[in-house]
Order: C-alpha cells, then structure tokens, then sequence
C-alpha cells in the first residue's frame, strides 16, 4: 500500500507545539497535565466523559496507558501513524481525534479487522486497517511513519470469548491463536515432546513446576487427547493445589502456551527491527507491554539503540567503534499505570511503558544477542 502525501493536510504545527512540550526534564509531567483532551475521552473520568466515551468508542476492550502511549508520539495533523496492535480501536480512535491525523491500524485477528471496519467508514479516508502480523508491517506501508504505536498482548474480546481458547475459567477448545490459523495451543500440548514442552512453560511461563507438569500431559494424552482448556485447567488445579487467594495454578502455563502459539516474542522483536527502519527522523516509538519477557526485549532493544547497552561492532583490526545511536529516550522510563487506572482497570497493572525518538543513524541488522531473548535456547541446554 502506498500513501501519497496528502495535499489536503495542510501544514499544521504538532500537538507538542500548540502545548509548548520540550523534551526535558518534566517532559512526562507537561505531556499529562496539558494533553487532557486524550484524558477526556478516558472511560474512567467522570459521568459525563463516561457517557462521551460510550457515545463514540469500543468500551469491550479498556485501552491501557492510552493517555501516556498517544502523549508521546506528539500526534499531528498530516501526520502518519501505525496502531500496530488495532485490536477494539481504542489507540487509533485517539489519533484520528487530532484533525488531519492518519492512521494505519494493523491486527492479526481476523475478528478485530471485521469489527474496525466501522471505525475505517467514520474516518474514512483517513482510517486504514490491514490484516497481518505486525512483524509484516514494512511490506505493506511504503510511506515513513511519523509514529508507531504497540500495545501488546490479548485483547479483552480474545480473552472473553470462550471458542478462542484463551482462557482457563472458561470451557473452550484449546485454542489460543489470535490468527485463527496456524497451529494451536492443543497441537502444541498433544504432539510436542516433553523436553520441548518443559522448556516452553518454564521460559515462557516462569513455571518452576514445567518438568512435572509436562511429564503428566505427556502421560494423559497417552490416553486421551487434550481437546479443552478446561481439560487442561483441571490437570494443573491437580498437580498444583492453590489457596483461593494464590493466583490460579493455570495461570503461567496458559501465559507459556498462548505466548509458544503466537510466537509473541519472536513477532515483538522483529517488529521493534522494523520500527527502526520505518520512522521517520523524529519519529516515535512508544510500546506497551504486559509482561517481563516482553518488557525485557523493550528494554534491552532500547538500551542497545539509545547507545546504553553494551553492543558495539569491531570496525578495523584493534579499533572498537561503537555504533551510532539510532534512537534517543526523552524522559524517564517505564511509565507505569497511575493507581486511578489499575483501580478501574486490573489489567493495567503490570502494563509498563517505554518509548524513543528515531535519530538519524541508519538502522541496525539484526541482533543475535536480542534474539537470543526470543526464543526458547537449543534443546541440549539444561537448566
Ligand atoms: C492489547 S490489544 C490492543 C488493544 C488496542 N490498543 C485498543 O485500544 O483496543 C492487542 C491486539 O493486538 C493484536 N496483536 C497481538 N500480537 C499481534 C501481532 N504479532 N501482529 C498483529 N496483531 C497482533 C491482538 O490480536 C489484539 O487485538
């Protein structure tokens, strides 16, 4: 897809302008305090924005550190952005709010591309919505991108409906895929062996009982084939007995499986590659994440390209030259949810947010070293 550039938009000054944001100290403060049109629309203000949010906006999914997510990209009129992870809307609907703003929103959920396609009429033509990987993005945006925007994870709608398998509370198949194609997590639990299993609960899932848990699927699949989440619930409320006030023993396999199904690590990183390779100078790059692997491939992307971290290339024979920096932080990082936002909405408690500016270095190959984050280690690695 190509966008021409926009002779309709005309020249107007960024939302940084009009509120006199610099990036310095008490950036962050500045973007809260004076972006209060992106807080109006919180579905968790007061009743009448409540009302204003329902009137206009997909309430089956909270948007999570959408205030703080939007602040940064300082959105502007004619400006392009990416909503790489569309899911209910709720990022893109922000930035078409700013006049002249065009998003591309991109879902591999083929339900959350179906559903957009309201959003796509209401601000036609400056709404596009594709369906795909975001790792993919490259091959179907020909323009530079003034901003990209990830919020990573599942949706509420993926989690709420039982037939996609994502849940432990509720009966489904064992399904998780956000694609709806591809292999599912009942693929992974009935014909994986019991290494390979072991390997993706403890590293996807933090789950210090992976041996023993992948030892009793293997055994009950002998006899019966694991076709439900609830099949599979109950096998670990047996191995792992919890008190009604400890997190649900299905808890961290689930994680592991639904993160194995989707390759959400692996999509992550290659995404973060391309962002570099897509914004334009000044662009921004602001992610969201749920979880410490995620988060830790952020950071670790980050810390290496804002020339924090430890990566450096040997250039001649004795002369170390470490690579430009490609991206700059502006302020101090992660963001986390305020407690006004965790309390209406649990789900954002572990969101933590990080983002940075695209400088003019050309962008990196990829990193073996990040990789390495993305993947489960070779099978003969023991633990
Ligand atoms: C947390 S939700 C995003 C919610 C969105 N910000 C909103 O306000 O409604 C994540 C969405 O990203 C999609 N997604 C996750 N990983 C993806 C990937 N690798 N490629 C494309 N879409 C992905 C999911 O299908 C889901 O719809």
């Amino acid at each position: 897809m190509h966008f021409a550039s926009k002779s309709y938009f005309s020249p107007l000054i960024t939302l940084g302008q009009v509120h006199g944001l610099r990036p310095q100290a008490g950036y962050w403060t500045q973007i809260q305090r004076r972006n209060s049109h992106f807080l109006s629309l919180s579905p968790i203000k007061t009743k009448n924005a409540v009302k204003t949010t329902r009137m206009t906006e997909d309430l089956r999914h909270i948007p999570v550190l959408r205030t703080q997510a939007l602040g940064v990209l300082n959105v502007h009129s004619g400006g392009l952005y990416l909503d790489a992870t569309f899911g209910a809307g709720g990022y893109s609907r922000e930035i078409l709010n700013t006049e002249g703003a065009r998003v591309i929103g991109i879902d591999r959920d083929p339900n959350a591309i179906r559903d957009g396609q309201v959003m796509v009429q209401e601000f036609a033509p400056r709404m596009t919505l594709l369906h795909s990987p975001f790792s993919a993005f490259e091959a179907l945006i020909a323009e530079k991108l003034d901003g990209i925007v990830m919020d990573i994870g599942v949706s509420s709608m993926q989690i709420d409906e039982s037939e996609r398998g994502f849940s432990f509370r509720f009966d489904g198949p064992l399904d998780m895929r956000m694609s709806q194609t591809g292999p599912t997590a009942a693929d992974i639990v009935n014909f994986a062996d019991e290494e390979r299993l072991a390997n993706i609960l403890f590293y996807y899932g933090d789950e210090r009982a992976s041996r023993r848990i992948a030892k009793a699927i293997v055994m009950d699949r002998a006899k019966v084939p694991f076709t439900s989440t609830l099949q599979l619930a109950s096998l670990l409320g047996r191995l792992l007995p919890s008190k009604p006030t400890e997190i649900n023993p299905a808890t961290r396999t689930f994680q592991a499986l639904r993160i194995a199904v989707n390759d959400e690590l692996g999509e992550l990183l290659r995404a973060l590659e391309a962002a570099e390779r897509a914004l334009k100078l000044g662009g921004v790059l602001s992610v969201v994440t749920f979880h410490s692997l995620e988060d830790r491939i952020v950071k670790q992307f980050f810390a290496s390209r804002t020339g924090k971290g430890q990566a450096i290339s040997r250039y001649l024979p004795g002369e170390i030259v470490p690579p430009a920096a490609t991206f700059k932080f502006e302020a101090k990082q992660p963001i986390t949810p305020q407690e006004a936002e965790t309390a209406v909405n649990p789900r954002a408690r572990s969101a933590k947010l990080r983002f940075a500016t695209r400088l003019e270095a050309p962008a990196r190959p990829a990193d073996q070293n990040l990789a390495k984050l993305a993947s489960l280690p070779e099978p003969a690695r023991r633990r």
